[in-house]
């Protein structure tokens, strides 16, 4: 069986008590947290920064914490959020000048680099930086908000990344962003991906663990 993570996102947890949200998902099965920036610019909302991922990392949480960037620039923030305790750092092309030397920033901030397609981006801009990737991202709303629904249209781009990855021969993650719930993920991990991220699907369940394990089995089948 493939080896699959499961990566909640706390944009939909209760940021009223964050730590105890995170040590509740994670003591529930999660392999990843992920951690959604928004910064009313690139995306029309606005959400947290390198200060509460530190504050994460200073509440007693070891799991790896999945940093997806949705700001333009994004220089500035992979240095505050590799200081800050990231340990996965993606970002989106269209909002970087040189795609190239921010992946590079983050492989030197000693942390994972990855790029997030948006539900129209072209995967070509993989072409000349596979060897800087990590994780590929594709997001199947458009980013902004939890509690959308999953667009049909990122299975066939999952496919095609998927056949991407493994003909690249490196070791790369095939992650997937929005809408993900019980009864899609057979589905998207039959269309390649291996990581799944899934807000609301879990933190609007009184009880995480049932959900994470509903997904697994889910994915076991
Ligand atoms: C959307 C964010 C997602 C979002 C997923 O821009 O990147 O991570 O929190 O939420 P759900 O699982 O509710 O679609
Ligand atoms: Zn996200």
């Amino acid at each position: 069986m493939a080896d699959y993570l499961i990566a909640p996102s706390i944009l939909s947890a209760d940021f009223a008590c964050l730590g105890q949200e995170v040590d509740s998902v994670l003591s529930a099965g999660a392999d990843v947290v992920h951690f959604d920036v928004m910064d009313n610019h690139y995306v029309p909302n606005l959400t947290i920064g390198p200060m509460v991922c530190k504050a994460l990392r200073n509440h007693g949480v070891t799991a790896p914490i999945d940093v997806h960037l949705m700001v333009q620039p994004v220089d500035r923030m992979i240095e505050d959020f590799a200081a800050a305790g990231a340990s996965i750092i993606t970002f989106h092309p269209e909002a970087s000048a040189h795609i190239d030397r921010s992946l590079q920033l983050i492989k030197a901030a000693g942390c994972k680099a990855g790029l997030v397609f948006n539900p129209s981006t072209p995967l070509h801009y993989l072409d000349y930086v596979l060897d800087k990737i990590d994780v590929v991202l594709l997001m199947s709303v458009n980013p902004g908000f939890g509690g959308q629904s999953f667009l049909p249209s990122t299975l066939a781009k999952l496919q095609q990344a998927r056949k991407i990855i493994d003909n690249s021969g490196y070791d790369i993650r095939l992650e997937v962003d929005g809408g993900i719930k019980v009864d899609n993920i057979a589905e998207v991990a039959r269309a390649g991906a291996d990581m799944f991220v899934a807000g609301s699907a879990i933190f609007n369940q009184p009880d995480y663990a049932e959900v994470i394990a509903a997904m697994r089995s889910e994915l076991a089948t």
